[in-house]
């Protein structure tokens, strides 16, 4: 059997699986946990530890048919200016329940477009946030940034407040691909904003495109990442296309009959990942490739990569404060997601309270799960060991589940008493050798394709 084949018949077509940026995933989340436990967990944060912080602006100028973001479209900053007001109510109350000397280690802006922001309010929303929780001496910035939404004072109103990494949205160069999602993106703009972003100071930059567009072939996605190679991107991800248009109301406006098979689109990764790694790119987790010097390829190697709500990361920080709408928050004892919709959230922050309006609070063998789930996801070992070092006894109610991986996916993963191992060939399943792991059955519609 070709080994196209065989993975088809482990049922890598056909199947849907979570990404697992969160264990439990966020369709297990219940309004049994929200801003009351928000409140009780920020209160409870150690003064000593870091926290990470993520900030969602969710509004863009063009609503980009393919994209699954929530996200919403405006042509005026009012409605801006409206949500940053309520973001400050947030940022307000976060201050006023956190313990006094909490750090921020970490703060990413995503969307949507943060680059909406005019250079006024980038600084007005960047001084907000420090003087909530004041930045640690090794703090870093971060930014998703829409080449075609930003222009040299916007980079450098974010580089005055100390971006040093940014992600660039790219998804693909080809006209008909570009044209076939709603999003045109010439590749002169994108190097302009890149070589925009290098002089102003920023040392990591990711460049996000996505496999299984309309219209893409193995020909357009090899011209795709020869232009990208150009740019000299430190990461890359490469995202396979979640064609959900029950959830995202605008994808259907894409034309399915062109989109790419099922073997289509594992042709199109498959070209793709190797056209990364003959250009010494490190494959790292399922979906991302790193300069072999970079932050995450060096955590991937040594087998400290992290997986949260933004993909893979090299942060180690116990706990995410997710401020604006949508936004998950994740404490040591548990998750909490602010009201997704804008006007609910504005609604909440301005009557004075937390936005959080459902979330999961961690219990029996959740914290063990989710840790077996992120070994696979980031290095494709389950180490036994290091479960029973950390969870003791409870470790062993997985023994059931690896003897499970051992007969459905023996051909391609190597269970011994030390380890489970995704073998290379394997590694297009992880995601559903992962949902083995799963305690709550994630799957079904309503996630994506697991290849
Ligand atoms: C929140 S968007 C921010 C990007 C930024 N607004 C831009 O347009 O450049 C982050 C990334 O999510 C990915 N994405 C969005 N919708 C997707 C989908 N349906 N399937 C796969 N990836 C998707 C895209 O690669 C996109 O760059
Ligand atoms: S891809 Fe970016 S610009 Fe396009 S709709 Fe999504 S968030 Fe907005």
């Amino acid at each position: 059997m070709t080994q196209i084949a065989s993975l088809g018949a482990l049922g890598l077509f056909g199947s849907t699986a979570p990404r697992y940026t969160s264990y439990p995933t966020a369709p297990v989340f219940s309004l049994a946990t929200g801003a009351e436990a928000q409140t009780r967990w920020l209160a409870a944060l150690p003064p000593g530890d870091p926290v990470s912080v993520y900030v969602h602006i969710p509004f863009c100028e063009r609503l980009c048919w393919f994209c699954a973001c929530r996200t919403q479209g405006t042509q005026t900053l009012a409605p801006v200016l409206h949500y940053l007001d309520a973001v400050e109510q947030e940022l307000a109350l976060v201050k006023a329940t956190l313990p006094a000397g909490v750090r921020m280690g970490r703060l990413h802006w995503g969307g949507g477009t943060p680059t909406i922001l005019p250079p006024p309010l980038i600084h007005r929303l960047a001084q907000a946030i420090m003087a909530a929780i004041p930045p640690a001496d090794d703090f870093e910035f971060s930014v998703e940034i829409d080449p075609m939404m930003v222009d040299e004072a916007k980079i450098m109103a974010l580089a005055a407040e100390g971006m040093s990494r940014a992600s660039i949205g790219i998804q693909d160069f080809s006209p008909a691909a570009q044209a076939a999602i709603g999003r045109e993106q010439p590749f002169e703009a994108t190097r302009d904003c890149v070589e925009t972003l290098r002089r102003a100071g920023v040392t990591s930059l990711n460049a996000d495109l996505v496999y299984g567009l309309p219209h893409q072939t193995l020909e357009t996605i090899s011209d795709t990442i020869d232009q990208v190679m150009t740019l000299a991107p430190d990461r890359i991800a490469l995202f396979g296309y979640a064609h959900v248009p029950h959830m995202s109301k605008r994808q259907k406006l894409i034309d399915e009959t062109a989109l790419p098979s099922d073997t289509e689109r594992y042709a199109l990764f498959t070209r793709a990942a190797q056209m990364f790694c003959d250009a010494g790119l490190d494959p790292v987790g399922i979906d991302h490739f790193a300069r072999p010097g970079d932050s995450l390829a060096e955590a991937a190697r040594g087998g400290h990569m992290r997986r949260n709500f933004q993909g893979y990361t090299v942060d180690t920080c116990q706990t995410l404060i997710g401020i604006g709408a949508s936004s998950i928050s994740r404490f040591p004892q548990g998750y909490v997601q602010n009201a997704p919709a804008t006007a609910a959230y504005i609604q909440r922050v301005t009557a004075g309270t937390l936005a959080g309006m459902k979330g999961h609070a961690f219990a029996g063998e959740d914290l063990l799960r989710a840790r077996a789930i992120e070994m696979l996801m980031c290095d494709f070992r389950l180490d036994r060991a290091a479960l029973a070092d950390r969870f003791g006894a409870q470790a062993a109610v997985l023994d059931t589940i690896h003897d499970h991986v051992a007969q459905v996916y023996g051909a391609v993963v190597e269970v011994t008493p030390e380890a489970v191992r995704i073998l290379p060939e394997g590694r297009p399943l992880t995601r559903l050798i992962a949902r083995c792991y799963d305690g709550y059955g994630s799957h079904g519609a309503i996630f994506s394709k697991s290849a």
